[in-house]
Order: C-alpha cells, then structure tokens, then sequence
C-alpha cells in the first residue's frame, strides 16, 4: 500500500556501477530461505566469514536479529511475513545499490514474497539459494527448542508443523543441509558465486 504522496526521486551522482567498480566485485543479494533449524543461519555466518576473507564486501542480515529491530512490530501472520520480507528484500536492495553483496537468511515460506523480492532486483542481483532439509531433521535439531513448544500446541502457526512452507520453485542454488557437510554447502555456494563473477 503507497500512502506517500508528493515525494519525487532523486538520482545521486554516483551509482551503483561506480561503486561496484570501486569495490571490485558485482554486488547484489544471496537469498537464503529454508525452515526453521535448515541450516540458513550457520551456513550463510560459514560463507559470509569465507567471502569476507577473500575481499569482498558483505553484509548479513539474520532473521531473528532484524525482528529485534526493524521489524519488531511485526508478528508471524501471513500478513507480517509478507510485510516481513518486502522490507528486508528493499534493504537489500538499498544494499546492493551500495555496492554491497548483502546475505539475508529468512524463512521466507511464500513463493510470491520471494518473487516480489526477486522483482524489486535486476536478474543478476537476485540468487535465491534454498537450504533444504527435511521437517524431520530441522526437528531433530530443534536448536531453539521451537518445534518442541509449536508440537506442544505453545505456539501456533509454525513453520512445518502448522503453517505452511513454499519450497522454491526455480532457485539459483540448492544445499542439502541434511547430506552435505557444512564445509560441502559453502563450497556449492563459493563455487557458483566464482563462475558468476561475484567474487571479483
Ligand atoms: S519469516 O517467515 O517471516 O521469514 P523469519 O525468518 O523472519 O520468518 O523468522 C523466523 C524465526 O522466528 C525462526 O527461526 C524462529 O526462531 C522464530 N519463530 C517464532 N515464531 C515462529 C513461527 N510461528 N514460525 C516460524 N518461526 C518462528
């Protein structure tokens, strides 16, 4: 929904191709989605720490860390996850626009969300990596004892219990966090990330 009305665009003069050149490598926006204890947190902290080391400039954007903050108002309805994730796919656009290769790790359930995001980038600013992991072994896991409490009838709506989870349809990058080794998945990741040229 627009309620701002009057507002006019501004282009700076330097953009974001000036910023990439600057920085030496493209930037855009490694999308992470997968359920709850899939991996999306550990894996995109292992990848961030590795892409870091080899120059490159990055930023993480965590799912619990930004509803402590930017959208703390925001609960897990439909509605607040949609709302969710349009605000942190237009931070990363913001991002990507300064010249950053920004990582974000959210559930992100919704196909369309994922797809609204996708739209707000150009084609290659936008790689959506699914960590996929079956519900059994995110609940085996249960690093934050939430499937426990959501089996339990504690909280409702959850991810894979009770609320539904949209794998993606066509992503640029599939992990298997449930038979590959943590260092196998940073390497899918590295490797796609070198021949695409993101690395510089
Ligand atoms: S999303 O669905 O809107 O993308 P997001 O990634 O921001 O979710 O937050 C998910 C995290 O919130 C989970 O890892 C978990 O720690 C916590 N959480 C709390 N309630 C729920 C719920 N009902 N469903 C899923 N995750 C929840």
């Amino acid at each position: 929904m627009t309620k701002s009305t009057n507002i006019v665009w501004h282009e700076s003069s330097v953009t974001k191709e000036d910023r990439q050149k600057l920085n030496n490598h493209k930037s855009g926006v490694l999308w992470f989605t997968g359920l709850s204890g899939s991996g999306k947190s550990t894996v995109s902290v292992a990848l961030e720490k590795e892409i870091h080391a080899l120059g490159i400039r990055t930023y993480l954007l965590d799912g619990d860390n930004v509803r402590h903050g930017l959208n703390k108002n925001l609960g897990f309805s439909p509605e607040d996850r949609t709302e969710n994730i349009r605000r942190i796919g237009e931070v990363g656009k913001l991002m990507s626009d300064a010249g950053v290769l920004t990582l974000s790790a959210f559930i992100s359930p919704y196909q369309e969300d994922r797809d609204q995001v996708r739209a707000l980038l150009e084609e290659d600013e936008f790689i959506e990596i699914y960590v996929k992991c079956s519900v059994d072994t995110c609940e085996d896991r249960d690093p934050k004892g939430l499937y426990k409490k959501a089996r339990a009838g504690e909280i409702k709506g959850f991810t894979g219990i009770d609320a539904p989870y949209e794998e993606p349809v066509n992503p640029e990058i599939v992990i298997e966090t449930d038979k590959q080794t943590l260092e196998e998945s940073v390497q899918t990741i590295t490797d796609y990330l070198k021949k695409a040229g993101y690395l510089g």
